[in-house]
């Protein structure tokens, strides 16, 4: 599957620093990299790297180097950034929704902080190659919006800000992106990954009832991942920001296709649809970009669950949880 999101060493002049490497999106950024050739330095708070070890090769992971820390400490990111002579950087550290209902400060301190510490560090070493994860969650933000208002929303759309005001006041351009609802091997927490979860459930045999129905915006996390990084393929002048839909479907609609793909599948959905849009437009990021690929819901869904079945084989995944 890493190969429909090509990524070319030629447009990467030194280190690609991946915050929140750790996480979904950011180990589908370390894969393209790795694979690609091109240096790649992790960042993130422990050093965990069990999504990472679900799509690199242990050969492939050594190669990365691998910083602990937290991006809301100032001076940590700054020096990541400085010592390993970074050229670039993909933004992903973040606390998601169920995260910052818990813990607002901490969802503050992570979220608004972090992006702040990410554009000060990238602002002293002159960085024009920065990309940052914003989120669909905006669009519950503004005044004529009907959608969910959330801290998380708020936080990213601060950011939003802080990135436009940073290229005001001090020339640190960047691009925005607020992914839908990212799926694929890796997603395996946040309010939204419950339609990877049902996947899984259904590689290993086991009953499953998504708790939302309805439309959702999917977007496959290698292609979230390769957008990131196309971002930061050349030098930027501005800062706009971007919606990244991927494939405007429904729950029910990606039932199906898991059904299709192992008949004796027990996986629902419950409850009302995700209170965010499902169908912007990625004409205008792709317009920006250029090509970063793509995948369809059909293939992405069987690609998924065949890693699944590859990982729970191997004892990498487990499906214990999944009630
Ligand atoms: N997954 C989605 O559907 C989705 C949708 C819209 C936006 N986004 C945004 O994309 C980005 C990546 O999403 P993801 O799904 O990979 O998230 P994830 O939750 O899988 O990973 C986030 C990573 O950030 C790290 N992190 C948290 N606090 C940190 C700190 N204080 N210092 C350093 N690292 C820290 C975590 O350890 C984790 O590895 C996030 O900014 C998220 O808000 C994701």
């Amino acid at each position: 599957m890493a190969e429909a999101f090509k990524v070319d060493a030629k447009d990467y002049d030194g280190p690609v620093l991946v915050t929140g490497a750790g996480g979904c999106i950011g180990s589908w950024a370390l894969k393209l990299l790795t694979d690609a050739g091109v240096p790649a330095v992790a960042f993130d708070l422990t050093e965990d790297k069990s999504r990472p070890n679900l799509l690199l090769s242990p050969e492939a992971l050594d190669t990365v180097t691998w910083r602990t820390g937290d991006i809301g400490d100032t001076e940590t990111v700054a020096a990541v950034v400085r010592d390993e002579g970074i050229r670039a950087i993909v933004h992903l550290a973040a606390l998601q929704v169920p995260f910052c209902i818990a813990d607002p400060v901490a969802g503050a301190k992570v979220n608004v902080v972090g992006t702040v510490n990410v554009m000060e560090a990238a602002r002293h070493a002159g960085l024009k190659r920065v990309a940052y994860a914003s989120s669909v969650g905006i669009h519950g933000m503004g005044p004529e919006e009907h959608f969910l208002a959330t801290l998380y929303g708020a936080y990213k759309l601060c950011d939003e800000m802080i990135a436009k005001v940073y290229l005001q006041d001090w020339k640190v351009p960047s691009v925005g992106i607020r992914p839908g609802v990212v799926y694929g091997v890796g997603r395996d927490q946040g309010m939204t990954s419950k339609t990877t979860v049902a996947i899984l459930a259904a590689a290993a045999g086991k009953p499953y009832t998504v708790p939302f129905c309805g439309a959702v915006p999917y977007v496959h996390a290698g292609e979230a991942a390769a957008a990131f990084l196309k971002a930061v393929s050349k030098e930027r002048d501005d800062a706009p920001v971007f919606d990244l839909n991927g494939i405007p479907s429904t729950v029910e609609a990606k039932l199906a296709i898991i059904e299709g793909l192992v008949p004796d599948a027990k996986v629902t959905c419950t409850g009302s649809p995700l209170p965010f849009p499902a169908d912007l437009s990625d004409d205008p990021i792709r317009s920006y970009l250029g090509d970063y690929g793509t995948v369809s819901l059909e293939d992405g869904v069987k690609e998924t669950l065949a890693r699944f079945r590859a990982l729970l084989a191997d004892g990498k995944v487990s499906a214990d949880g999944i009630a």
